[in-house]
């Protein structure tokens, strides 16, 4: 019997390189171990933007396309929208029932993010919730390993509790989900920034050639480097942390060295670069060109995940309710 995996990502817009060179290259690499379900959770995308919720179902197929052109295949994974899955909802209630309120008040997202973002009002019950519904994401599928970054660890550990404390109370239904940490290179955006949609400096898998190249040519590298003679540092170059996740490692070795001893110039490792990124998201981009032009494809796939989603979760919730007792 397979090992089960379970993860999920927000749909609040396109993938970038740093969602691809992180979360999905590892995502991917399970699809060939693990029963692996990726579910895209559309109500988690409403606790903060309940506002604006007629946006979410644009972003929920992009991200599917974006999914399925970057390698998640529907023939190795269940691939599917958390909304069409209506027992997690279910799970979500029961579980409500049995957490102490201060669990849920203590997590450290929780007030963050209502400080961060008052505008969005996050002072609301559902946000409150957000772990709860994740944990019930999670072990709906009795899900033995969760693939996240660091900032999703809490999270993952609360759901650990919330098992511990379901089973003692009605019976062992549900295994302790663990974490698969994901190793998430800081990749730097076009400003040097951490790359993110939200400050606007991202690559993203769709950008064609065109693009890469205007954005990637005016990128700042490192401040030493201010003639073509004067000797650089590629740790601390943001071009140099795409190098690190996309050029393959003898190539990275030797642009190091040429960057140290000033005997390449920064236009031209941006160029193996550029180069690099087209070439690899070539495939990439002409799937994706085919999905966004036959949108009943990603539509109909993710029906088909939601099927099998479902039948596992029913099967789940028979259980539960027989352990509660009713
Ligand atoms: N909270 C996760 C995030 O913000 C998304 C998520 C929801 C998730 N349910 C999940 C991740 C279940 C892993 C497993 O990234
Ligand atoms: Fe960065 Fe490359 Fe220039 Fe060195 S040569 S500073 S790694 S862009």
């Amino acid at each position: 019997m397979k090992k089960i995996v379970l993860s999920g990502m927000r749909p609040t817009g396109a993938l970038h390189l740093g969602h691809i060179a992180g979360a999905l290259r590892n995502w991917i690499k399970l699809q060939d171990k693990y029963e692996c379900y990726y579910s895209i959770v559309s109500w988690h995308a409403l606790s903060s933007e309940y506002k604006n919720s007629k946006v979410i179902k644009n972003y929920i197929f992009e991200l599917a396309v974006d999914w399925l052109s970057a390698g998640l295949d529907p023939e190795k994974s269940v691939i599917f929208l958390q909304s069409e899955v209506k027992e997690h909802a279910e799970l979500h209630l029961l579980l409500s029932m049995i957490i102490p309120l201060p669990w849920l008040e203590r997590v450290p997202t929780f007030k963050e993010m209502q400080k961060q973002l008052p505008d969005k009002e996050l002072n609301t019950y559902g946000f409150l919730g957000y772990p709860v519904l994740q944990t019930a994401d999670i072990i709906i599928y009795k899900a033995n390993y969760v693939p996240v970054g660091e900032d999703q660890v809490y999270h993952i550990e609360l759901a650990r509790e919330i098992v511990r404390r379901f089973n003692r109370f009605f019976g062992k239904v549900f295994p302790e989900p663990e974490v698969l940490l994901t190793e998430v290179p800081r990749l730097a955006g076009t400003d040097g920034r951490k790359m993110s949609k939200s400050y606007n400096n991202a690559i993203y898998i769709g950008d064609p050639p065109s693009v890469i190249e205007e954005k990637i040519k005016p990128m700042v590298t490192d401040t030493r480097r201010k003639r073509r003679s004067d000797p650089g540092e590629p740790n601390d170059c943001p071009v140099f942390t795409l190098h690190k996740a996309f050029t393959p490692e003898e190539k990275i070795n030797e642009l190091a060295q040429a960057c140290r001893k000033a005997s390449i110039g920064c236009l031209d490792c941006k160029k193996v670069i550029i180069d690099e990124l087209i070439e690899e998201f070539a495939p990439l981009r002409e799937k994706r060109n085919e999905l966004l032009k036959n949108p009943k494809i990603v539509w109909d796939i993710l029906e088909e995940g939601n099927k099998k989603a479902r039948k596992k979760a029913q099967q789940t919730m028979e259980e539960v309710r027989k352990a509660i007792g009713f």
